[in-house]
């Protein structure tokens, strides 16, 4: 069939693209670093957009998301039972105790960066939500942990699959990582739930966005009637954790090293 995404072929980067590729993840390392130490009660998610959006024009960078089918901001932050794709607003001012997602994708030279975090607003609000927004993490890296040449894209989906399952978390399956590159993206899709040793065979060269997410409860998705943000069914807490990585000769390499 044509054009079907999980078809098309996934495009191996050269040393030099994976050099441009980490250059663009730094610049999303570094301004996800800053939003995280402005997250705090009272601020709202416009604020924080605003500063990323002034970062990124400094630095010489374009927004990935803004424009992306008609998506208005350059972060996606997403509140307490919206999973992603909240869109940042004036009127959301955070409280206490919420559980905040932000997602950043930018374009440098023609190359994407793309990567996520969760966090609180001051306290967690209960231990499971503090185990959910670390379990989420945990997940993220033992999904990095697997992404090696010669193994398959499913023992990265695998491995995800089982840290959220044992901690009793719901995985959500609507919305999946993916290949990133001159794109956002690019194949493969890379869902957070799988079989070992199924799927396409890892090579040096390929360039993956892993990104969990996980719920407290269903993760069953509901998408609100702005047309982008994603909450969970049954409106429990949701986190969001993406890095992107290439595998290398070395094993995998995070390129949005150093926010988390
Ligand atoms: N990290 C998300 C993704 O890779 C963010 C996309 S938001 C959009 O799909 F607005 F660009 F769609
Ligand atoms: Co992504």
């Amino acid at each position: 069939m044509k054009n079907r995404p999980g078809s098309r072929r996934i495009i191996l980067k050269a040393p030099w693209e994976i050099e441009k590729l980490r250059a663009a993840n730094q610049i999303v390392s570094d301004i996800l670093l800053e939003l995280k130490g402005l997250v705090r009660e009272g601020i709202t998610t416009k604020d924080l957009d605003e500063v990323a959006e002034d970062r990124i024009k400094r630095v010489g960078a374009k927004p990935a998301f803004k424009g992306y089918h008609g998506y208005p901001a350059c972060t996606c932050i997403s509140v307490n039972e919206e999973i992603v794709h909240g869109i940042p607003s004036r009127k959301k001012v955070l409280k206490g105790g919420d559980l905040v997602s932000i997602d950043l994708g930018v374009i440098l030279d023609g190359y994407y960066g793309d990567a996520a975090f969760s966090c609180f607003a001051g306290q967690a609000p209960s231990d499971q939500a503090q185990e959910l927004l670390e379990v989420t993490k945990k997940a993220l890296y033992a999904g990095i942990a697997k992404a090696k040449a010669r193994k398959r894209l499913g023992d990265i989906s695998y491995a995800i699959q089982e840290v959220a399952q044992s901690h009793g978390f719901g995985v959500v399956r609507k919305f999946v990582g993916h290949g990133i590159g001159r794109a956002l993206h690019e194949p493969p899709e890379v869902p957070n739930y799988g079989a070992k040793g199924t799927g396409p065979v890892l090579k040096k060269g390929m360039v993956l966005a892993i990104e969990p997410m996980l719920t407290m409860g269903s993760y069953e998705v509901e998408i609100m009637s702005d047309g982008w943000t994603a909450v969970t069914a049954d409106r429990s807490l949701a986190a969001h954790f993406e890095h992107t990585i290439a595998i290398t000769d070395k094993g995998p390499e995070i390129l949005s090293e150093g926010f988390m």
